[in-house]
């Protein structure tokens, strides 16, 4: 067995970071990017969320994967190279692996330093299975280095699950799947596996979004926590709430940070007033049909569609062909 391979394309800018947050704290409706979301205490508060009896995206979608597994093994080319966006802990890929048959293993996250525990894990579970892992923001388009050396004939399998594509408005959407569906190359077979959370109703999105036990909120509030220590700015935790509402209109559950009370946030060079009541917003989840999925899929330049779902249609997992 051989140590994978890491890849790490994405520098951390401190003073980019800085600025682009603060340009959005400034705007007239304040808004943040959900990357930020997800420091160390966030990915864990986020993993915690996954377990809430409210929030059943993961849930469902993993059942949807065993449950239509051998219809999608129809579907999916054998021997392809498996690239894994946003790979975290590697847990859902390793699930599929070796299902699919895959000849090849490409993790991908922000950072190589979440991956390189994991993917190593993985490695041990799947010794012959040549794996890599590669550090990159893909958030505004996936560029695959070429330090890969992607065998241009070997088939490629994009998986993207969880539903992460809902943190993009349909427009951004749309260019983000025009970047993967570039990615899947030109070999035969090729295309993307992506799981997305269906539309449905509203006090149910809204609580999945704003959980009884207030771990939701802990996951919306540490957002502030994470911004202090980026940008030296002083927002204190008991000025702020949590709240979650359905955009209907735009189809999506929006988080927002919102203050209780008149505040003023200073950070180093400059502050921002904040009247009472006055939001963030944190995060869009946006939610899909299945037709309205599938024609964006379509209108990404992807061929072909086939969609599972599970039996009440809450969630759907897409074989889009490239
Ligand atoms: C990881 C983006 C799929 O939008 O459902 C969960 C993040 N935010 N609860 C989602 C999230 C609040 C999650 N995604």
């Amino acid at each position: 067995m051989t140590t994978p391979p890491f890849f790490q394309l994405y520098q951390h800018n401190a003073a980019a970071v800085a600025q682009e947050l603060l340009a959005g704290l400034s705007a007239p409706q304040a808004q943040t990017s959900p990357k930020y979301l997800y420091d160390a205490l966030g990915s864990r508060l986020f993993e915690a969320i996954t377990e809430l009896p409210e929030y059943d995206l993961a849930r469902n979608e993993a059942q949807v994967l065993s449950e239509h597994a051998q219809d999608m093994a129809a579907h999916l080319p054998a021997g392809a190279c498996w690239i894994d966006l946003g790979a975290g802990n590697c847990e859902k890929a390793a699930r599929l692996l070796g299902r699919f048959a895959a000849a090849r293993y490409v993790a991908v996250d922000i950072s190589v330093d979440f991956l390189r525990e994991a993917l190593e894990g993985l490695q041990r579970r799947f010794p012959a299975l040549p794996s890599a892992g590669v550090g990159v923001d893909f958030s505004a388009g996936l560029v695959l280095p070429d330090e890969l050396a992607l065998d241009p004939a070997m088939p490629r399998v994009l998986f993207y699950p969880g539903s992460s594509i809902g943190n993009f408005t349909p427009e951004q959407a749309l260019g983000f799947l025009g970047s993967l569906h570039k990615a899947c190359g030109t070999a035969a077979g090729s295309g993307l596996l992506i799981g997305v959370d269906l539309l449905k109703d509203a006090a149910e999105l809204e609580a999945a979004y704003d959980d009884a036990l207030g771990v939701t909120a802990a996951f919306d509030l540490n957002l502030l926590l994470h911004i202090n220590r980026l940008v030296g700015s002083d927002f204190a935790l008991g000025d702020w709430r949590h709240f979650s509402r359905f955009n209907a209109q735009q189809s999506r559950v929006e988080m927002h940070l919102q203050a209780k009370r008149a505040v003023t946030v200073r950070w180093p060079g400059g502050e921002r007033h904040f009247a009472a009541g006055q939001t963030i917003h944190t995060e869009n989840a946006c939610k899909w049909t299945v037709s309205g999925f599938e024609a964006l899929l379509r209108a990404a330049g992807f061929t072909a569609t086939r969609v599972w779902t599970d039996k009440a249609q809450r969630f759907a997992v897409c074989w889009a062909s490239a």
